[in-house]
């Protein structure tokens, strides 16, 4: 024992000097110190946000920052120009802290931020008068936080402002006319608020601009001549703005535009004002009133095309070889797909475009429909009486399936240009059901997603949709989407993790409908609402695992044929039960009568003398 003691001493001394070598080593190298009144906002603000702990007593510049997942993130970037003497904070990045809700005062002493990204934590309240002091702000994002309030007028006053993004928050007011001052701008978003429109007129001088989404606008109309001349604009979206009235007659100059989205407005006038466009990769303007002949060149493999839901385009597709899949959606359309789909499919086609589906060979005698969303076809013998049919075709950027043989419909558009997967899978086992692979493939879309089912009979069904959250697996990204049955919406801002109380676990929605015109008719869709980009871009929009429609059992509950007046009912009631009456009074009649005759015929007969 002692014999060993100066060796081990040794070693001991070996290891102390190698530890001590490597924590030098570690030592960041030494520069000059953090701006006093940086270091003091920045300490304080941490303080506050409960990050104290990590900066504590450190020299913000000095120090490493910390990482702690792809979507959690604090750091501090400094800049520390030769000759000075001190490092200026000029990126502070505080993203996906599910505990910060305030936006502290002191946040605004640090008045070289060049960068600010608050994006995805909790803040809540209106924006602090405060951040006019951020005049060198170049980038500020507050996007998926609870904000509320008005549109904080002190943006007016950050001038170098180049991306701004602030979409998902509830922020509220008109979109301000001072935005136009920002003329350095290329990046701007504002969606899934409670910002109202018009958008200004004046927006069209912001020519720097690369990316404009701007969404989900109420309020008064906007007119498409907000559009300039952008010559570095690749993506435009002006989802949901309630933009009016036609293209302009000179087109605007958008040569490198890449994505176009203009679903969900008023637009009209002819569908070749697009053709200027037609080498975008994405051109989505479904839900308005374009009308007149859908340009041929326009229809391209390349392009994803969504026209869907024009009522007065016409034109054919000729141009599509018939056993091609090319990314168009026209549904909802008068284009004429006869050279590419077969006759069935074209009297569905026609069935939802005009509402009525006389053709008789569209009537359907199934009284349940269900569809594995995303899936191969299922079958639960013992839980469902209906098998769940395979619903796996990638629909791409836009487009529909038509399932021919059970007539049902899916119709899908997207409206994000970073991902294009329509279909999504997990092997890990879903919790809370007994049916696990239903929930293990479903069915996603960043803008709206339709089922139909065509030529029911009319009366009443129940809808039941099932879901589970398979993509966004971590705990910072949220998917908020709405449902809509039968035209009338069943949920706001549905959040399946919420609702099931984790992911990867089963919920389920029960609904009764009535069915009137032989369709029913369930949509999904995104109202720029969640998180756009964990764990991955384009992880946002409606997810749906699988469909069930099942006719209403109660034969009171369900009446076979169209529905008619509460009143006409009852009088069909009433006369019933009189002709009921009626019909008894007579037979009794009948009986007593007959019963009187055979009696008198038997006294007659029995009395009858004997000759
Ligand atoms: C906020 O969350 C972070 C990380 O999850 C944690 O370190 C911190 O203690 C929390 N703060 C509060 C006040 O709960
Ligand atoms: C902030 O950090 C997050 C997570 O690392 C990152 O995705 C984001 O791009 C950063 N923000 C800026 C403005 O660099
Ligand atoms: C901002 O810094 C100044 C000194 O430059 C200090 O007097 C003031 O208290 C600070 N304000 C906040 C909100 O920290
Ligand atoms: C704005 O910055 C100045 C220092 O430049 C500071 O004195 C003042 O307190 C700041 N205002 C706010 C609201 O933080
Ligand atoms: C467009 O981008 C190029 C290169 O990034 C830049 O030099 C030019 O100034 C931009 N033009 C406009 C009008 O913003
Ligand atoms: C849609 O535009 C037309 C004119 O193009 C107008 O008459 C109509 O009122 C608009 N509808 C809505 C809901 O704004
Ligand atoms: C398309 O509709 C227009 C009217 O909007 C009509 O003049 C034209 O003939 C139609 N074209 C086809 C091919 O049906
Ligand atoms: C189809 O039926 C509807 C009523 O459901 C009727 O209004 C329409 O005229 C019929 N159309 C044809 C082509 O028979
Ligand atoms: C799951 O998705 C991947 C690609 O996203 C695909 O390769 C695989 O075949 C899918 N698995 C199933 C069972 O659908
Ligand atoms: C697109 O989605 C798939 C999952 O369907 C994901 O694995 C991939 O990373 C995404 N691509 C991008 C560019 O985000």
């Amino acid at each position: 024992m002692a014999r060993s003691a100066p060796a081990f001493v040794a070693v001991f001394l070996l290891v102390s000097a190698l530890l001590s070598i490597g924590a030098a080593q570690l030592q960041p190298p030494s520069g000059p110190p953090t701006d006093p009144s940086d270091a003091a906002a920045l300490h304080a603000v941490f303080r506050q946000w409960s990050l104290e702990s990590e900066v504590a007593g450190k020299d913000p510049c000095q120090n490493p920052v910390w990482n702690e997942s792809l979507a959690r993130n604090a750091s501090v970037h400094c800049d520390c120009p030769s000759g000075v003497g001190v490092c200026r904070i000029t990126h502070l990045n505080v993203t996906g802290y599910k505990n910060i809700t305030k936006i502290p005062l002191e946040l605004f002493n640090l008045t070289e931020l060049v960068s600010l990204d608050l994006s995805n934590n909790n803040l809540n309240g209106s924006i602090p008068p405060g951040v006019s002091n951020l005049s060198k702000l170049e980038i500020w994002h507050f996007n998926n936080n609870n904000l509320s309030g008005s549109f904080p007028h002190e943006l007016s006053l950050l001038r170098n402002l180049k991306s701004l993004w602030m979409f998902d928050n509830y922020i509220e007011g008109l979109v301000p006319e001072f935005i136009q001052n920002l003329t350095k701008l290329t990046d701007l978003r504002i969606y899934g608020t409670k910002i109202q429109g018009p958008i200004p007129r004046n927006l069209s001088i912001l020519t720097n601009l690369e990316i404009l989404m701007l969404g989900d606008l109420e309020g008064n109309p906007s007119y498409f001549d907000v559009i300039g001349e952008w010559s570095n604009l690749t993506m435009l979206s002006l989802r949901k703005c309630r933009l009016t009235g036609q293209l302009p007659s000179t087109p605007r100059n958008l040569p490198k535009l890449n994505y176009l989205d203009l679903t969900s407005n008023n637009l009209s006038g002819s569908i070749i004002q697009l053709l200027p466009y037609k080498n975008s990769s994405f051109i989505y303007v479904g839900e308005n009133n374009f009308s007149e002949r859908l340009p041929p060149e326009i229809v391209r493999p390349s392009l994803s095309l969504d026209v869907s839901y024009n009522h007065f385009v016409n034109g054919s597709l000729s141009n599509i070889p018939a056993d091609q899949k090319w990314p168009i959606n026209y549904i909802g359309t008068s284009v004429d797909a006869s050279g590419i789909v077969d006759s069935r499919s074209l009297a569905i086609l026609n069935c939802l475009r005009m509402k009525e589906c006389n053709n008789s060979s569209l009537t359907n005698p199934g009284t349940s429909f269900a569809i594995n969303c995303g899936g191969k076809q299922i079958d639960y013998p013992d839980l469902m009486q209906t098998v769940f049919s395979e619903d796996s075709t990638d629909l791409g950027g836009a487009g529909f399936h038509i399932s021919t043989t059970s007539n049902w419909v899916v119709s899908r558009v997207d409206s994000d240009p970073f991902n294009k997967s329509s279909i999504v899978n997990i092997s890990d086992n879903i919790l809370a059901t007994n049916m696990q692979e239903l929930y293990k493939t479903a069915r996603t879309s960043t803008s709206s997603l339709r089922y139909y089912m065509v030529g029911l009979a009319n009366g009443k069904y129940v809808v039941q949709l099932f879901f589970a959250e398979i993509v966004i697996t971590e705990g910072l990204g949220r998917r908020l989407f709405d449902i809509d049955i039968q035209g009338h919406n069943i949920k706001k801002d549905f959040d399946i993790t919420n609702e099931a109380g984790g992911f990867g676990k089963a919920t389920n929605i029960t609904q009764d409908v009535t069915v009137y015109n032989s369709i029913l008719e369930i949509h999904l869709y995104w109202s720029g609402r969640g998180t756009c980009c964990i764990p991955y871009k384009g992880a946002y929009g409606p997810l749906v695992s699988a469909i069930a429609v099942t006719r209403s059992v109660d034969p009171k509950v369900s009446p076979p044929e169209a529905p008619r007046s509460n009143s006409g009912r009852q009088d069909e009631k009433r006369r019933g039960v009189i002709a009921g009456i009626a019909a008894l009074c007579i037979a009794a009649a009948l009986i007593s009568s007959s019963v009187v005759y055979l009696w008198w015929k038997w006294v007659s007969i029995v009395k009858r003398p004997v000759a």
